[in-house]
């Protein structure tokens, strides 16, 4: 039997529309939700993404602030930039578009983020929050791929979970919140060995890659849920990591791309965002 979809466009409509209801009685208490975006240069792909997230602000209520920087820019103007934010007493959120060119030290411009407005969860005391079990803020697309697992119904205590992709965005933070619904936890990355024997065995398959086609059905045990996080560009077509068609017809759950993660990430900064500003204004 074909898997079924977890359609992450109706579940993130859901999520915002909560958002919306939430929006509207801080906006009854004069408080505006405000969400600072920072981008630096013209990358067609990060211009599509900060486009998508200032949609969802209007949707949910929220107003939005994006600084665009030069693809020049130096490290110095984009801590200005930053640091503006966070005095800024209107911005509750500050997200800083990645990947930021290579002149730029990343790290160093997302510790400054004050962490109480640091929606993304980038910044390493909330990463250190997230993975010493005293979660505060915890990365978007990580908390779109949990509530869509909670979505399925499916108990994941005592589950085998396999993530492929180690990043700080997506790989390192879903590890984490898997392990604390107690799945046994196996990160795979581009220097495992026999990594479909570790495929094999998950009841669980998270694929952060960004490698279309990367994930076979013969990777895949039946019965497995299979997230696919990879968003490709191929011929001005959107694709994941997951050969859909083929691994459909093995998985229980599939997220399907487009219309998969990406939507939930986007929901989940929106709530991110409202916890911000309830943190800082209530
Ligand atoms: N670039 C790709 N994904 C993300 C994300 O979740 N947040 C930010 N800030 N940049 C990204």
């Amino acid at each position: 039997m074909a898997a079924q979809i977890l359609d992450g466009k109706a579940l993130s409509a859901e999520i915002k529309a909560k958002v919306a209801k939430r929006t509207a009685e801080l906006n009854k208490q004069g408080i505006d939700v405000c969400l600072g975006v920072i981008m630096v240069g013209d990358d067609p792909a990060s211009q599509i993404y900060v486009r998508n997230k200032q949609n969802a602000c209007d949707k949910v209520g929220f107003c939005s602030r994006t600084v665009i920087l030069d693809k020049g820019t130096s490290q110095e103007d984009l801590e200005k930039a930053i640091e503006g934010m966070n005095e800024d007493d209107a911005i509750h959120g500050i997200l800083v578009q990645l990947p930021l060119p290579p002149q730029l030290d990343e790290k160093k411009a997302l510790a400054l983020i004050r962490p109480e407005k640091d929606v993304d969860g980038f910044h390493v005391v909330n990463a250190g929050m997230l993975f010493t079990g005293q979660k505060q803020v915890v990365p978007c697309t990580p908390k779109g791929i949990m509530a869509m697992l909670k979505h399925t119904g499916i108990d994941l205590n005592g589950k085998e979970a396999v993530v492929i992709g180690r990043s700080d965005i997506v790989g390192k933070p879903i590890a984490m919140l898997l392990l604390e619904q107690n799945c046994t936890v196996t990160i795979c990355h581009s220097h495992t060995a026999q990594l479909r024997e570790h495929t094999r065995r998950a009841d669980i398959l998270v694929s952060a890659v960004g490698k279309p086609g990367f994930v076979t059905a013969d990777m895949v045990m039946p019965g497995a849920v299979v997230i696919d996080v990879g968003i490709t560009r191929v011929d001005g077509k959107v694709v994941g990591d997951v050969a859909f068609d083929e691994v459909k017809e093995v998985a229980s759950w599939i997220t399907p791309v487009p219309g998969g993660v990406g939507p939930m990430t986007i929901a989940m900064l929106m709530e991110n965002t409202l916890e911000a500003a309830e943190r800082l204004e209530c």
